[in-house]
């Protein structure tokens, strides 16, 4: 396999409204972020994606973009920016921006024209429809509930938005746009940004003619019709060829409806497109058969790991695997997958990070995962500021599918506000994010769960993925070896090994609180422990709740 940087690299997520606010106004900010650089170093972590921080109305906290080349009010100036970017390099760590491209702001400029008229120069750079029957234009829903289309008297036309209303989805057939965000990449790419993650991009491609499709139980049919559509590929490889190619980036592509096929594309590595993709198979492992996300759900172990290894086999060799739990639209993997007892929450937390780190691919740790950070107690929908679990909520309550006291426990369950609470920095007033009053609460556990405490303790989750980041430096067998899953069918436990020439891994994962039978494997009895979330080993044949050992032969 060809060497590049990226396939070595730890990634950190920082969502900048809730990372570090440095002046009061309970909003994280650009200068916040430059004063925390060194915690991501010390983490070990090389490279850090930046969640939005251009100039947006805020919509859909800054996923809603009205200038591609300003910076959003709350977060600074653009001689913040560079004060952080030429910081973060001078600490060794890339910056990756994210890259809001399937649609921008309604409070855009282009839109502004675009709405105009029927016949200005903009209005082709969005997607326009007339009304069929008297009805909408077709039945997709958009991803934050109700209708994609939203009507617009001014020109008597309707407008397509996947996302919400104040999204609208930029017109990617249309040569003009492609010209102008390639423009716009290459601007900042002569800043000097180490790469770009690229927001729902496999949905800039839409199908011929906008078909209907099958209604759901929402009443729509799914937005996600229009992933990989028919020019997809074609218009990720112009902007290889015409922009990405010239540098040396981490390129991802959040790959909403991604199948295994089609990533072989998107993450050949040939090169011709991206480095690598999110695919999302394995965060619907636990949704509601016809419900989906905001919906009871459980865990199924069987179909996680059945899901996790196929990508992990069929990309080898071919494509590059991301690897995450955790950002800025999923609950925190602690409370989902692992234990928020007090007595198991740090062991769970170090037994996830244990199989996500040891796997084939790049990781993704989202800021507060290394402290093992927990979903937040909702107690009210009021409390929600997140545009996408209150329309959901609101679809599927006016509907009848749920009650408000159904409502707040899925928000406990499932709402992307669960990842947003600010981070917990130190046990001081409002954790150490901001010394004013946060825009979402800090979650109530900050005295037992911050940085703080944690960097001070040896054996902190912290200190543990440390160690994983480190381990990664330092095995090629981690990077690249191959991967093969053992006991595929037990519910409560995920056993793989990695083999690399004469080097291989067994990664042992107890996914349970319950102890377990498991005799290792005879060519591993004896084998040297390279990491473990327990001080020590467990008698063998045995497995301690919780429990990840990871073992190496060489
Ligand atoms: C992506 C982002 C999410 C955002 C959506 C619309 O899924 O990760 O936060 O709401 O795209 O831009
Ligand atoms: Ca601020």
């Amino acid at each position: 396999m060809e060497e590049k940087w990226w396939k070595k690299s730890v990634v950190y997520q920082i969502y900048p409204r809730s990372f570090q606010d440095s002046n009061g106004d309970g909003i994280g900010d650009l200068a916040g972020i430059t004063a925390r650089l060194e915690y991501i170093r010390e983490l070990g972590a090389d490279t850090i994606w930046l969640s939005p921080i251009y100039k947006s109305p805020n919509d859909d906290n800054g996923y809603d973009i009205s200038d591609y080349q300003d910076i959003m009010t709350e977060f600074g100036s653009m001689a913040d920016f560079d004060a952080m970017l030429e910081k973060a390099h001078a600490l060794g760590l890339k910056i990756v921006m994210d890259l809001v491209v399937n649609h921008s702001s309604d409070e855009h400029r282009w839109f502004v024209k675009s709405r105009s008229s029927r016949d200005n120069p903009y209005r082709d750079y969005y997607i326009w429809r007339e009304g069929k029957n008297g009805g909408l234009p077709n039945n997709w829903g958009s991803c934050f509930g109700g209708s994609v289309w939203e009507y617009d008297g001014k020109t008597d036309m309707y407008y397509l938005h996947l996302f919400s209303k104040k999204q609208p989805d930029l017109n990617w057939d249309n040569p003009v746009v492609r010209d102008e965000i390639f423009r716009m990449m290459d601007w900042w790419l002569q800043k000097g940004i180490d790469g770009f993650r690229m927001d729902v991009i496999s949905l800039i491609s839409k199908p011929e003619g906008l078909p209907d499709g099958e209604p759901g139980p929402n009443g729509y049919a799914s937005f996600q019709l229009s992933a990989n559509g028919p020019h997809e590929h074609e218009y990720l490889r112009e902007m290889n060829r015409r922009v990405l190619s010239k540098y040396d980036l981490l390129t991802v592509g959040e790959c909403a409806g991604v199948t295994l096929e089609e990533a072989k594309s998107y993450a050949n590595l040939d090169g011709s497109e991206l480095s690598m993709v999110f695919q999302f198979e394995h965060m619907e492992a636990d949704f509601h058969p016809t419900l989906g996300r905001y919906a009871e759900q459980h865990k199924n172990l069987p179909r996680l790991k059945e899901i996790l290894s196929r990508w992990q086999r069929e990309l080898d060799g071919i494509a590059w695997n991301s690897l995450y739990w955790d950002n800025h639209d999923q609950p925190r993997v602690v409370s989902r997958y692992g234990s928020e007892k007090e007595e198991y929450r740090e062991l769970s937390a170090k037994m996830l990070a244990t199989c996500l780190h040891m796997m084939q691919g790049t990781p993704y740790v989202y800021q507060g995962e290394e402290l093992g950070m927990t979903n937040y107690p909702w107690t009210s929908i009021d409390q929600i500021n997140d545009i996408e679990s209150l329309g959901n909520y609101r679809a599927f309550r006016d509907r009848g599918y749920m009650n408000e006291e159904e409502g707040i426990r899925m928000m406990r369950a499932r709402s992307r506000d669960n990842a947003r609470t600010p981070m917990q920095w130190d046990a001081g007033p409002e954790a150490g994010f901001t010394t004013g009053t946060p825009w979402l609460p800090v979650n109530p556990n900050y005295p037992v769960i911050n940085a703080a405490e944690q960097i001070a303790r040896p054996d902190s989750v912290f200190h543990y993925y440390q160690k994983l980041i480190a381990l990664r430096r330092e095995k090629d067998v981690i990077v690249y070896g191959h991967y093969e899953l053992l006991e595929p069918e037990h519910p409560d436990l995920f056993v793989y090994t990695r083999t690399l020439g004469d080097e291989s891994l067994l990664v042992i994962c107890n996914f349970s609180e319950r102890e377990q039978t498991y005799e290792i494997p005879a060519e591993y009895r004896g084998a040297e422990i390279l990491i473990a979330n327990y001080p020590v080993p467990a008698p063998a044949g045995t497995l301690r709740p919780w429990e990840a050992t990871v073992l190496y032969r060489s």
